[in-house]
């Protein structure tokens, strides 16, 4: 029987990386069917999870997928349910535990995130029935200039990444914690690095002060890019430098990995960044390993060929699996 450290370390395994598909089912409708021009509603987004986690050959670049509750219980085309056909392909299934985000009562152009209540109890049932190995929350912190996030928004955020990094490690599995730094605005990168400092330093002030066992726990980060309203283009060496140099000085070494989320990057901005982070992080050394946990980045242009046609499947795969296979080839 693994133990947690075991299978967080498993989770960020050299050349591999997580696949988000835990889109709910009104981003899932919003913005990945109807945005790409397709039919929305459950057999859709059954279809469009199909189209992906039933494409032979992502075992060689997935170590686990990010599902949405809905996802748990629905089956592929071949009458497996979603989660089993994954662990079929030794992918380990993963599961969204928070509940989306609400404003911020101190601060209500910022967020916070819900889902604490009946957590417990959620997450021995997707243990127990499904098998889920890992868990996500994410925090989304807005940057407006100097005003935005507060101290308040930090702390608040922290405060319940933490306890649902407890509380997830006490039902036995591991827990993804994502503070996401939104890409959104007309901050340049040097704030964008700033800002996922701050975040990561009250992140670990409050893991510290809680139970959390951080070999067991995994970081999932925005990079250090300009916004996207600052009508600039950070080369990927800019990245990598405020990047690494942000998760240097303020993720402890125990941690098990670090995945990254691609927040709006192209695919190919996502690549190039990504392939530039762990190229530096090999130079300096840095103590965690390093991956990619992309939903837009990844799916993009499956969806673009796919169109909710079950014809365009095999092409939609392949265009899947060619920049999954650039993905991983960018961390090693
Ligand atoms: O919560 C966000 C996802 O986990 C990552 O999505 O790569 O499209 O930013 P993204």
């Amino acid at each position: 029987m693994m133990n947690l450290s075991d299978t967080a370390r498993a989770l960020v395994a050299p050349g591999k990386g997580i696949l988000a598909a835990d889109e709910s089912e009104k981003s899932a409708d919003e913005k990945r069917l109807t945005a790409f021009g397709i039919k929305t509603g459950p057999e859709m987004r059954r279809k469009f999870r199909d189209m992906l986690l039933a494409t032979p050959g992502i075992e060689e670049y997935l170590t686990g997928v990010i599902l949405h509750e809905e996802t748990l219980s629905q089956k592929g085309n071949d009458g497996e349910l979603f989660p089993r056909l994954l662990a079929a392909k030794g992918i380990t299934p993963g599961i969204k535990v928070d509940q989306g985000l609400e404003p911020l009562a101190e601060s209500p152009s910022e967020t916070i995130t819900k889902g604490l209540l009946g957590l417990p109890e959620r997450l021995t049932a997707y243990h127990t029935d499904y098998a889920t190995g890992f868990t996500k929350w994410r925090a989304a912190i807005t940057i407006d200039g100097d005003r935005l996030p507060t101290a308040r928004a930090l702390v608040e955020n922290a405060k319940r990444l933490a306890t649902y990094a407890c509380e997830v490690q006490k039902a036995g599995m591991v827990p993804l914690l994502e503070p996401e730094v939104l890409l959104d605005g007309a901050h340049g990168r040097l704030r964008a690095r700033a800002v996922i400092e701050s975040v990561m330093r009250v992140l670990f002030d409050t893991l510290n002060e809680q139970c959390a066992d951080l070999s067991g726990i995994i970081i999932k980060t925005s990079m250090a890019v300009s916004g996207n309203k600052s009508g600039r283009q950070d080369t990927p060496e800019e990245v990598a430098e405020d990047t690494l140099g942000a998760l240097m000085e303020t993720v402890p070494a125990e941690v098990a990995g670090i995945v990254f989320l691609s927040g709006g990057q192209t695919p190919d901005q996502a690549t190039a960044n990504l392939a530039a982070i762990t190229k530096l992080a090999r130079e300096r050394n840095a103590p965690w390993p390093l991956t990619f946990s992309y939903a837009r980045a990844l799916q993009e242009e499956a969806l673009m060929i796919w169109k909710g046609e079950d014809e365009n499947v095999p092409a939609a795969r392949e265009a899947f699996l060619a920049r999954l296979e650039k993905v991983a080839a960018a961390t090693s």
